[in-house]
């Protein structure tokens, strides 16, 4: 009889190591999930009119009107990456990354008054890149326009003229023909919304900014045809000989109710659509979402225009621009609480005003030490399971999420929490929601030109002395953090 007990007993303590074993087996990121880190051209490289490089929109603002920068700097030599690409590269072998996501100057690759002519020596810089990186066992990830436009490109009207289409094929095929033996993962754009919704007047449309709500939905519209036109060209000219991918990425900033009032959830799914399904609708479904449709052409009629201000696909152009991502890159930072807003003066037209919300966030959420990131990692999985289950699950890749702050320090544990949780999400989605993520880029491989915060906001594993003209980079302890979790694929 003892001797049955203390049998019985062996059994169910192996049952439970067993059992603890294997949880924890799978409590780790699939085999084939890859860890990155992200950057993009004019906010790393510098050399801005060095070896033939042209003028972009960027180099434009930056010195004719240095105010619109918040320590009046640039991007003209940045993190300085054109000469100190090399450490670049040993940085990410020290972090063992897989990915590598950077972007490419337009305006280095292809030179003359409107871009037709390849510059050889932006070329040469890029290829070395690219070869140092697969030596190393470290896949380029690249996105062909994170919001460097050539700034003549810009005095046609950018995006809001649709001979940009035209412009951005002869420049994704000529990146594809030149680096596509060994790039097997293209994005076509970066962030499309700031491009035309939130930031129109420098990256989408390159006029004064005057938010009208005709020439945002001007610059979507242009930009989802361009975007389709270089997914075709891939398609039908380069994917049987290379192999590789292409998509989008999109940034989505959670919409959660305030309330459970159904203004307010309705609301909060509109907000959604007007961010994400704007783009993410015609690329995956069909046509814009019918919310944003409706809602642009009631505002419209209030105000008195003869149609709707948004600008419609004609048939041929939906059936066009669907179907046409092999993947979907997510850019993901923060959470805002959305309520239904009221109906603003009808003096005013913006794709804003369209949206009809207002947002808030908790002031109970963590904040970032820089900006109205706060940080809320459940909103990253409440987004993960919104796309899985408005797109039928495509594949995702996480292409930016991270963490700012204005001082800089090294032992910068507020991004190791951050880290921590943003990626516990992450692996929830995966393992407990069945979301098909396959990838986490963090942002930022480094401190970097921050758009108009100029220097003063910085996302970067690695710090960089922006006083020492080899711009030195020292690793944080977030980046000693990311690189654990990179050899171990697990959270503590
Ligand atoms: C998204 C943009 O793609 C990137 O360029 C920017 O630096 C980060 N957000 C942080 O604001």
């Amino acid at each position: 009889m003892v001797f049955k007990g203390f049998i019985i007993l062996l059994l169910s303590i192996l049952i439970s190591i067993f059992d603890s074993l294997t949880q924890t087996a799978q409590w780790e990121f699939p085999e084939d999930f890859k860890f990155g880190v992200a950057t993009s051209a004019y906010q790393i490289e510098g050399g801005w009119d060095e070896d033939g490089k042209t003028t972009s929109v960027w180099d434009r603002i930056t010195h004719q009107t240095p105010a619109f920068i918040a320590d009046q700097s640039s991007g003209d030599v940045a993190c300085d990456s054109y000469h100190q690409w090399e450490r670049d590269v040993e940085m990410l072998k020290e972090l063992g990354v897989q990915y590598y996501r950077f972007s490419l100057a337009w305006t280095r690759i292809l030179s003359g008054a409107y871009t037709s002519t390849v510059n050889q020596a932006g070329v040469k810089y890029y290829n070395n890149l690219i070869d140092k990186l697969i030596e190393n066992g470290i896949e380029p990830v690249v996105t062909l326009y994170h919001w460097d436009m050539p700034q003549k490109i810009s005095t046609l009207g950018g995006l809001t003229n649709d001979a940009w289409v035209k412009f951005f094929s002869h420049y994704a095929r000529t990146a594809f023909e030149l680096f596509g033996d060994r790039v097997k993962i293209w994005i076509t754009f970066n962030e499309p919304n700031i491009i035309c919704h939130y930031f129109n007047s420098v990256l989408g449309s390159g006029q004064p900014a005057y938010p009208n709500g005709v020439i945002e939905y001007l610059c979507s519209y242009n930009l989802l045809k361009a975007h389709a036109e270089a997914y075709h060209i891939y398609n039908r000219e380069f994917r049987h000989k290379q192999g590789g991918k292409i998509g989008i990425t999109l940034n989505f900033e959670w919409a959660e109710p305030a309330t459970d009032k159904p203004e307010d959830v309705e609301a909060a799914e509109r907000r959604r659509q007007f961010d994400f399904g704007i783009f993410a609708n015609p690329i995956i479904n069909f046509d814009y979402p019918k919310v944003v449709i409706d809602r642009v052409a009631k505002r419209s009629e209030l105000e008195d225009f003869p149609e709707s201000r948004l600008q419609k696909f004609t048939f041929a152009e939906k059936l066009n621009v669907k179907g046409t991502y092999d993947f979907l890159g997510l850019n993901h930072y923060t959470t805002w609480l959305v309520s239904n807003g009221d109906e603003a003066s009808l003096e005013q037209s913006s794709f804003y005003i369209d949206t009809k919300v207002s947002r808030v966030q908790d002031d109970s959420w963590n904040t970032t030490g820089a900006e109205d990131n706060r940080v809320v990692p459940w909103g990253l999985r409440k987004a993960l399971n919104w796309i899985k289950s408005t797109y039928g699950n495509p594949d995702v890749l996480i292409t930016e999420c991270g963490y700012s702050d204005r001082i800089g320090n090294l032992d910068d544990n507020q991004r190791i929490n951050f880290y921590r949780d943003y990626l516990n999400a992450t692996l929830q989605a995966i393992l407990e929601d069945g979301v098909n993520v396959k990838a986490f880029m963090a942002w930022s491989l480094m401190d970097n030109f921050e758009w108009n915060q100029g220097y003063l906001v910085k996302f970067g594993l690695y710090h960089v002395d922006f006083n020492d003209p080899k711009r030195v980079r020292t690793m944080k302890d977030s980046a000693k953090y990311y690189q654990k979790i990179i050899v171990t694929r697990r959270l503590d």
